[in-house]
């Protein structure tokens, strides 16, 4: 069953069904503001922090599923009817509903009783103010009087004091109105104030939210739209809305637009602002501004392949999914609420890795954030706010509550014991600050001194050994690197216990690592990390391979976990995906453990992360074992790993397969199964249930997971084989042999890259020429910046 359609034009997602299972959402807002909302405009915003500066309430996993929102409504003078233009929260048995989520920005079409409606919802990329640009066309023969009222919810701004002690919460916030500006304000914080305003002067404002809608009302009945006005409240104290109302007149076939504004600021701030956006053409700009800013970052890559799913997913949406990640560190979802924030090592490091060529920006400052994060033996904190590190003046002070509550001191974050240190963290960086370099050419970031969590400082080069260091030193019995915490996988605590996984990253590390090494010509450092790796590599082949595939670890007992004898947990995706990533897995066992895989654990959902899923709990393998068979890290479908397997299967030359792996996940063909999948098909999903439960195609937890990177670079990188070097950009695709080739333009360190693939005889792997504007070369070069260069691959 399919409820909408991807709009390639547009770059938008088109739902025309409005009952989808589950949220649908989009974020909104590309800096310090945004706002995460449904497709029936259900959601909320912040400004910097969805943990302390909150600005509109969200009710979380409630029923119904999506409430409150930033909602406008419209009233019938006449008849008193009154629906909403998003469909909920009236739920009107609108003539026409379609939602179409974009790039920043959510419009929402609808027509009901005559009138047809649009509104779009966007915040412009330089100023903090949230706008709901409204049209409405009279389509009926008769002269319309309407209400129009606009309506948003306040929230406490720390997301505690939203949710529970209201014998404190419920006396620090007020409202008041003035020259059709409503200001909203937190008393105990110096900066806890916004504001809302529309175009026009309001006939009837509320301020206070249970006099809009009634205590014994809902927003789908609002007593304010029963009435036809709103009541002119406000107070001090209590829960706060800015409801907003006009009575407007359309002449048939007339059309007028409108726009409602949620500002960060006071009164004062919110004039200048609303002057401007009261302007219309002003709205269009912001608009345009957008969507270039959305269009510069596309066309770091955009490609054309027989694909049209990929063309879809990699030219707009997974590079999407990857930005918002990047953007907002995976705390503000539907799901995650936004009261764990900060960033969290290894997911930063790894959705970081995947945008340099978007967002090298925001690539590096995440890379010094995390360098940052770093304590001097090595290891990373796994959770941790960079702000810890800032010196105390440009520290932002959350609100705090008059209730006292004792205040952690950070510097106990940092356990010696090791006790919350997992160990992949850090290792994903070393890629990250390569793929970096490897971008951008700026080499001088290795020289640049940063802290350590601990104290002292070094340069990001020493960091990368620091790293490197670690993980040589934490090894457990066999000489695999112990599992600490956890590794990738969240609920394998082997704690003592080795993790296969973890020696297959340190060697992927160490190779990124001795590469560098030997570009800068650091041939002491070279030889050193060269011979970690051949002990690494060694180590794994002897400890970790069972046969026919690699083991995913062993535990504080010896208990070798994933082996061919296993009843339970018998096959897993990271080891084996990661012993041939990494280069250690000769070929012919990187062939068989990758055919493992495909005889185990796919699925046409995508490949489960191990099967049979665990049903003995087992304390020394971990949470895993209490995790229900087909859930989430037990056997589902867990997403983010699956583009692993695309590289490995990539690397060893097998196109066909890395495809069918790629298929198997890809949202965009389950567009069509929306009654199985429920989430939305434009996005990735955290994981999707395993086959061993009975919503087998079940997708949870859309958006905030490492998968839209991954996915990105293991196609671009690895399938479409086109790769940023140091000093030379690599062509190296893995393809279908049905594929006659592909063509794609790439920016890169200021110049553009015209790139045709050709296939002509089919093959999946293998380069046999490469010309640059006509010549023929061994590797593309670096080309003048600004320069445009043909460049034409052909496969043999
Ligand atoms: C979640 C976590 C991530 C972890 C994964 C597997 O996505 O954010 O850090 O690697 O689960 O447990």
């Amino acid at each position: 069953m399919q409820y909408g359609y991807f709009d390639d034009t547009m770059r938008e997602y088109v739902i025309e069904r409005v009952d989808v299972p589950v949220s649908w959402t989009n974020y909104i807002g590309v800096r310090d503001m945004c706002a995460v909302l449904n497709h029936t405009a259900g959601g909320y915003l912040f400004y910097k922090s969805p943990q302390y500066h909150r600005i509109t309430r969200f009710r979380p996993n409630g029923v119904p599923l999506d409430r409150p929102g930033h909602y406008i409504y419209l009233r019938d003078d006449e008849s008193a009817d009154f629906w909403s233009l998003s469909w909920q929260p009236t739920a009107k048995p609108l003539k026409h509903y379609s939602c179409r989520h974009g790039l920043s920005y959510s419009t929402y079409l609808c027509d009901y009783g005559g009138i047809r409606a649009s509104q779009t919802h966007f915040i412009p990329l330089d100023d903090p103010i949230y706008l709901i640009d409204v049209t409405l066309e009279n389509t009926s023969d008769q002269v319309r009087s309407l209400g129009l009222f606009a309506y948003a919810e306040f929230s406490y701004h720390h997301i505690d004091f939203d949710n529970q002690n209201f014998q404190m919460s419920n006396y620090c916030s007020s409202s008041s109105y003035e020259g059709g500006i409503i200001e909203y304000d937190l008393f105990y914080e110096p900066d806890g104030y916004q504001w809302a305003a529309t175009c026009f002067e309001p006939d009837s404002f509320d301020c206070l939210r249970d006099r809009f809608i009634g205590v014994y009302n809902t927003e789908s009945n609002p007593v304010a739209l029963q009435n036809g006005e709103c009541s002119n409240s406000f107070e001090k104290t209590g829960n706060h809305c800015a409801a907003l109302h006009k009575q407007i007149y359309l002449l048939p076939g007339e059309k007028k637009r409108f726009v409602f504004m949620i500002g960060e600021g006071r009164r004062e701030d919110a004039q200048d602002l609303r002057t401007k956006y009261s302007n219309p053409e002003a709205r269009d700009t912001a608009r345009a501004e957008l969507a270039a800013y959305w269009q510069n970052k596309l066309n770091a890559l955009q490609i054309a392949t027989p694909h049209a799913g990929m063309n879809t997913m990699l030219n707009t949406w997974t590079l999407y999914q990857g930005e918002i990640n990047v953007m907002f560190s995976r705390f503000a979802s539907f799901i995650e609420l936004g009261g764990r924030t900060g960033l969290g090592y290894r997911d930063t490091a790894q959705d970081a890795m995947c945008v340099p060529h978007s967002n090298p920006g925001k690539c590096l400052s995440r890379i010094k954030e995390l360098l940052q994060g770093l304590t001097s033996r090595g290891w990373g904190l796994h959770l941790f706010e960079p702000e810890w590190f800032l010196p105390p003046t440009e520290k932002k002070t959350p609100a705090k509550s008059p209730t006292v509550v004792p205040v952690p001191d950070t510097s106990d974050m940092i356990r010696e014991d090791l006790r919350d240190t997992c160990s992949d963290d850090a290792l994903w960086l070393i890629a990250t600050i390569c793929e970096y370099i490897k971008e951008t050419g700026e080499f001088s970031l290795l020289d640049e001194q940063i802290g350590y969590a601990d104290g002292g400082e070094g340069s990001v080069y020493e960091h990368m050994t620091k790293i490197l260091d670690f993980s040589a030193e934490q090894v457990g019995a066999t000489g695999v690197c112990k599992g600490l915490r956890a590794d990738w996988n969240d609920c394998l605590n082997l704690g003592g216990g080795e993790s296969a996984m973890v020696s297959f990253l340190h060697a992927w590390a160490l190779d990124y690592f001795v590469e560098l090494c030997r570009y800068l010509g650091k041939t002491e450092d070279e030889a050193k990390y060269l011979e970690m790796l051949e002990g690494v590599r060694a180590t794994c082949e002897r400890e970790l391979w069972d046969g026919k595939w690699y083991i995913r670890g062993i535990t504080k007992n010896g208990m070798k976990i994933g082996t061919q004898e296993s009843d339970e947990g018998k096959v897993h995706m990271e080891s084996n995906t990661w012993a041939v990533i990494s280069g250690v897995a000769e070929r012919s066992r990187g062939l068989s453990c990758m055919d493992a895989i495909n005889a185990y654990l796919y699925t046409p959902w995508g490949l489960m992360l191990n099967a049979p899923s665990f049903t003995v709990p087992n304390d020394d393998i971990g949470y895993m074992t209490r995790v229900y068979p087909g859930v989430k890290e037990n056997g589902a479908i867990f997403s983010h790993p699956n583009p692993w397997a695309w590289v490995a299967e990539a690397k060893l030359g097998r196109g066909s397969r890395a495809m069918k792996f790629y298929d198997a996940l890809l949202p965009y063909h389950q567009n069509n199964k929306i009654e199985v999948r429920q989430s939305e098909p434009y996005m990735y999903c955290q994981f999707v249930m395993g086959r061993d439960h009975t919503a087998h195609g079940r997708a949870r937890h859309p958006w905030m997971t490492g998968t839209g990177g991954w996915a990105y670079f293991a196609a671009t990188h690895y399938m479409l084989g086109l790769r940023p070097d140091y000093d030379k950009f690599v062509i190296d695709p893995c393809l279908p042999g049905d594929w006659g080739g592909f063509t794609a333009v790439r920016r890169w360190r200021g110049a553009t890259y015209n790139i045709e693939v050709r296939n002509p005889s089919g093959v999946e792997k293998g380069v046999r020429r490469i010309t640059v504007n006509g010549s023929e070369v061994k590797a593309v070069p670096v080309c003048p910046e600004g320069s445009v260069n043909k460049v034409v691959v052909e496969m043999a």
